[in-house]
């Protein structure tokens, strides 16, 4: 009944395009089943983080092992499981023991910046690609590495973690946002959600990659609040979206108003799949690709007194 959004990312296959990405929402195998039920297309586990793995704290270990499969116990939809780390090469194993569990697939969000000014230029970009090769060696489950928007040349990044053995690319991950409070005179933590305005540059950079990299399996993240985001998305060369805010700040049932506004709306336009209007709108396929890029900002802002 659903196959008109069905769609195909990091080599599986999904009933609709919407994943719910790696949050407190997706930790315990009651709540898969809930966002199941609620018409989620896959589900991505709450992530274990590199902390947890080194401190080898065994039963941390063992109760994701068991989310792991009492999620792939009760849910049809893909289970993608989720490894957050930056340094450390203990990861490997777990990773193993991860696809042992029954996971279809995993991925893995790489939170660093470089500081330091003795750290080479991109020295960030090859710890990424050694760590996509080395997950790919350990495991056989499709890898997705989810990355941040802070690099200097992300088509190159994303074409070396495809050819490192990436099946699928998340663009992008919201790092935690820090504030100051001026009146405390303290560092503190800016806001937890995203909002729709965020979006922008989830657009331009799925845009750019399904245009420069047509090969790349994306999932668009960040700023995807409504169903005419994720048709945005598509348009511009996602196969499918991570949301997160937007379930957290309007409950499950988002998901299936979500489905039915992209259904009418196919509709309407006489799309019969996901493929038939994906990317159709990216930087390859569109007339004036400069629309991604920074030289609009000249026409944009030189109109305004
Ligand atoms: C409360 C909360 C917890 C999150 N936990 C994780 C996590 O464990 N692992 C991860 O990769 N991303 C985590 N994220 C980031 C989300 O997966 C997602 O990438 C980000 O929120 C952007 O999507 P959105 O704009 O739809 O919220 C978290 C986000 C929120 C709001």
């Amino acid at each position: 009944m659903e196959k008109i959004l069905e769609t195909k990312f990091a080599g599986l296959t999904l009933s609709n395009p919407i994943i719910v990405a790696s949050s407190g929402l997706t930790n315990s195998a009651s709540k898969n089943k809930e966002l199941e039920k609620s018409g989620a297309g896959a589900i991505i586990l709450k992530s274990l983080f590199e902390e947890q793995i080194c401190e080898k704290s065994e039963n941390e270990l063992n109760d994701y092992l068991n989310l792991v499969r009492e999620t792939k116990k009760h849910c049809c939809i893909p289970v993608i499981a989720s490894i957050n780390f930056y340094k450390n090469d203990l990861w490997a194993d777990f990773a193993h023991q991860i696809e042992m569990a029954g996971a279809d697939s995993i991925e893995v969000n790489i939170f660093a910046f470089n500081t330091e000014l003795s750290q080479e230029f991109d020295s960030q970009e090859n710890a990424y690609i050694q760590i996509a090769q080395r997950l790919n060696e350990v495991v056989n489950i499709p890898v997705i590495i989810k990355i941040g928007k802070y690099f200097s040349h992300i088509v190159q990044l994303v074409d070396n973690l495809l050819t490192a053995g990436a099946k699928g690319i998340s663009l992008f991950n919201r790092f935690y946002q820090p504030d100051i409070d001026i009146n405390k005179l303290q560092m503190t933590s800016g806001k937890v959600f995203s909002s729709s305005d965020e979006i922008s540059d989830t657009l331009r950079w799925t845009g750019i990659i399904s245009g420069r990299l047509p090969q790349t399996s994306i999932a668009s993240s960040t700023g995807i609040h409504d169903w005419e985001d994720i048709v945005k998305c598509i348009l511009s060369g996602a196969s499918a979206v991570e949301i997160c805010s937007t379930i957290y700040q309007n409950g499950h049932e988002i998901i299936s108003t979500m489905k039915r506004g992209i259904e009418e709306w196919m509709h309407s336009m006489h799309f019969n799949s996901i493929e038939d209007f994906k990317g159709i709108l990216n930087y390859s396929s569109i007339e004036n690709p400069t629309m991604y890029e920074r030289l609009q900002f000249l026409r944009y802002f030189s109109n305004r007194d």
